[in-house]
Formats: C-alpha cells, sequence, structure tokens
C-alpha cells in the first residue's frame, strides 16, 4: 500500500494541520510505505514572495522532522525536485473538462475569502491529481476539505485510462481521520487565512496564552455546561484519553467547573506534545544542511518511481521526449 500527502508551505503549521493530516502522515510510516511532500508549486497561489516561500519551504520540512517524521521510514521531499508533476499536470488538464472543475469548493472557498482568482488557483486540482497519480499512490491522508479533490483525482485518472484506452492510472482513495475538522479559538474551523489557530511551534507562554483566550459562551461556573458545544472539549478530545474524556464530559454535566479548568488542562497537553518538539526543532535548525539532505534524498527516490510512471503517460499518448 502506498500512502501519499502533501501540505503547502503557506503559513505555520497549527492544531488543524496536526490532527487533521500530518499525525496521521507520521503514523503512516510504521505500517506502510509512505510519501510525504511539501507543496511548493501549489504555494505560489499564495506566496509570491521568493524568500518568504524559501523559509516556508524549509520550516515545513524542519517541522515534520521535528514532529517524528523519519526519513529512513518515510520518503519526505519538495514537490519541485520533481518537475515531472508540471508536465503530467498539462496533459491531465488535456483529457479533464473545465465542468469539473468549476465544481471545486475550495476554488470559490479561496476566492470568497479574497484569494486572486488566478489559472494557477483555478486549476490547482489538477496538479493535486498529478502529484498523486505520479507516484501510483493507493491512499491519500487528508483533512476534510480535501476529499474532493482527490475524488477529481480519481475523475481524472479515469479519463486518461479511457481516452487512451490502457490502465496506466490508479484510481487512489482519501483516508480521513477521526479529527475531521478541528476548531480554531473562535469557534469557526482552525485554519491560517481565519488568524483563529494555535500553531505548533509557539513558545509554551504565547500557546498558552491563546488557550485561556478560547471563545467560550457565558454559562456561569455553578451551572451545568453542555461539551458537545464547546470549542475546549473538542480541543481537549484530541488530546485525551478514553478515560479522561469521559470524566470531563462528566465534570461538564454536573456543573461546578469554569470554562478556565478545561483550557488549563488543555495548555499541560498542548506543552507535553509539543514541547519536545520545539525543542526537538531547535536542534535540528542549528545544523542548515540536515532538513536540504534529507529533501535532496527524498526528492531523487520521489522521481525515480515518477520517472517511470511518466514514460508510460507518454508512451500512452504518443509524446516522444529525447533523452
Ligand atoms: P489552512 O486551512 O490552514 O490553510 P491547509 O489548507 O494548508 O490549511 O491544510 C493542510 C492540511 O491540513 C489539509 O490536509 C487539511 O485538510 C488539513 N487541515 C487544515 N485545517 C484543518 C482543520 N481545522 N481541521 C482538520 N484538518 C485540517
Ligand atoms: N491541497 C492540499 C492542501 O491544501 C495540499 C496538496 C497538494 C496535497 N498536493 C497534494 C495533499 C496531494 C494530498 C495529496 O492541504
Amino acid at each position: 500500500m502506498r500512502i501519499l500527502s502533501g501540505v503547502q508551505p503557506s503559513g505555520k503549521l497549527h492544531l488543524g494541520n496536526f490532527f487533521g493530516a500530518m499525525k496521521q502522515h507520521i503514523e503512516a510510516q510504521e505500517r506502510e510505505e509512505c510519501f510525504i511532500f511539501i507543496a511548493n508549486y501549489h504555494a505560489l497561489t499564495t506566496i509570491q514572495d521568493a524568500d518568504r516561500l524559501r523559509a516556508l519551504t524549509r520550516d515545513v520540512a524542519l517541522d515534520y522532522l521535528a514532529l517524528g517524521l523519519d526519513p529512513a521510514k518515510a520518503c519526505l521531499f519538495r514537490q519541485s525536485d520533481v518537475p515531472e508533476v508540471t508536465e503530467l499536470a498539462w496533459i491531465l488538464s488535456t483529457v479533464t473538462g473545465k465542468g469539473l472543475l468549476e465544481r471545486a469548493v475550495s476554488f470559490k472557498d479561496k476566492t470568497a475569502k479574497g484569494l486572486s482568482a488566478s489559472m494557477g488557483l483555478f486549476c490547482y486540482p489538477i496538479l493535486q491529481a498529478a502529484d498523486i497519480l505520479i507516484y501510483h499512490s493507493d491512499v491519500v491522508p487528508v483533512g476534510k476539505d480535501q476529499v474532493q479533490h482527490i475524488e477529481m483525482t480519481a475523475d481524472m485518472a479515469g479519463y486518461f485510462n479511457n481516452t487512451y484506452k490502457c490502465e496506466v492510472f490508479k484510481l487512489p482513495q482519501a483516508r480521513l481521520n477521526e479529527a475531521a475538522i478541528v476548531p480554531g479559538v473562535d469557534g469557526e474551523k482552525m485554519s491560517k487565512s481565519y488568524g483563529n489557530t494555535l500553531d505548533l511551534f509557539d513558545d509554551a507562554k504565547s500557546a498558552k496564552k491563546k488557550i485561556m483566550s478560547i471563545k467560550t459562551d457565558s454559562t456561569p461556573v455553578e451551572e451545568p455546561k453542555d461539551p458537545t458545544t464547546c470549542n475546549i472539549f473538542a480541543l481537549l478530545k484530541l488530546f485525551a484519553s478514553k478515560d479522561e474524556i469521559a470524566e470531563w464530559d462528566a465534570r461538564y454535566r454536573k456543573g461546578g467547573m469554569g470554562y478556565g479548568d478545561a483550557k488549563k488542562r488543555l495548555a499541560e497537553f498542548f506543552e507535553e506534545k509539543f514541547g519536545p518538539a520545539r525543542e526537538r526543532r531547535a536542534t535540528l535548525e542549528k545544523d542548515p544542511s540536515y532538513a536540504e539532505d534529507v529533501l535532496a534524498s527524498g526528492g531523487k527516490k520521489a522521481r525515480a518511481v515518477a520517472q517511470g510512471v511518466m514514460a508510460k503517460v507518454r508512451d500512452a499518448c504518443g509524446i516522444v521526449i529525447h533523452h
């Protein structure tokens, strides 16, 4: 089973990215063949500052490594180290109808939020499909908002196979984990673009400050509270054991508990989980060549796979290149 997923280097990674996507990427390395990449071509749809893109790309690599991605087990690479994906994106665009892309929810969401409606943003799902298909990926672990893109990828694989009467592409499947949507400090979906994130590598003090500022209703301390509608409870559930979740559930319903208590516990969990990663990251960062070496060797491995698939793609559609 080959697992593949990507994360855009478009800002600081947050709890939603971790529980929605990165955690399952890192866990998958123990059981499956795992390809994880930094989607820097995709990030050009939002980051148009060369130094910033270079820095954010390196940051995502350090973040993954600090959080436990082991380059001996999983292949971590930069999208742009396999330039063949842009060639495949072009080829897929010639078998894909404009109507499919017009149905993409994320394009509508992003332009509604004010992002410029460039052709790159419109064609984003085609490049994503190329990312997935070029490695013959079986499973793509992502957050809920990405499921449509994976379904579109399977559609594009089918269009190509049908057009050229071949079986070049495998049809991939999305894999969701239990934390489908992680709420932000304001109760909306946590997202870089909403300014409501808890960033994974914030220092302890600012992380705690943000946690203590999470929005709650104004039910007085002594009264019973509804855990199912509470942001703090939703976040606690990501960290706590089943028994502890049941305990908090009971404390909420009984009354006599202030939201501050739940926030303090959340801050403790955050520190327990991400404090050690923060220290590892600081150590890794001291060696500027480490992350680059990991990416370079991951890129070589990924590119070899991609080149094999691309030879079949070109052959199927009659594109000749001189080697
Ligand atoms: P953002 O919305 O912050 O820009 P991205 O779109 O870059 O995040 O998402 C990267 C990955 O993290 C995707 O797989 C996405 O599904 C997942 N993800 C992002 N935010 C959340 C969230 N609040 N809950 C669950 N998963 C999320
Ligand atoms: N679109 C994904 C996101 O915003 C990032 C991404 C690009 C991706 N290519 C991919 C995810 C291929 C999975 C597979 O999070």
